[in-house]
């Protein structure tokens, strides 16, 4: 993956099981990652997902 290192991602249901565990991978790999989600209530997002990578990441709802 290290062709992200350095890009723009933007992921979508970033707080949810499959968008949390991609952007983790992302910043592993030197991604400049930003999250978008509505924390729909009949999902599963939760910042706890995030916690790792909290402070590594652009947040948005
Ligand atoms: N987890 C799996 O094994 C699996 C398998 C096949 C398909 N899928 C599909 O992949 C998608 C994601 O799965 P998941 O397990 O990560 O679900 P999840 O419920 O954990 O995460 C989905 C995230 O999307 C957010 N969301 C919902 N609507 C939104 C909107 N309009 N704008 C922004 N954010 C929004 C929710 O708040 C939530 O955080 C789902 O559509 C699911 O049906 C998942």
């Amino acid at each position: 993956m290290d062709e992200y290192r350095g890009q723009k991602v933007l992921i979508t249901g970033g707080l949810g099981f499959i968008g949390s565990n991609l952007a983790i991978r992302l910043v592993q790999h030197g991604a400049s990652v930003t999250l978008l989600d509505s924390l729909h209530p009949t999902c599963g997002g939760n910042y706890f997902n995030i916690d790792s990578i909290k402070n590594h990441v652009d947040q948005r709802r």
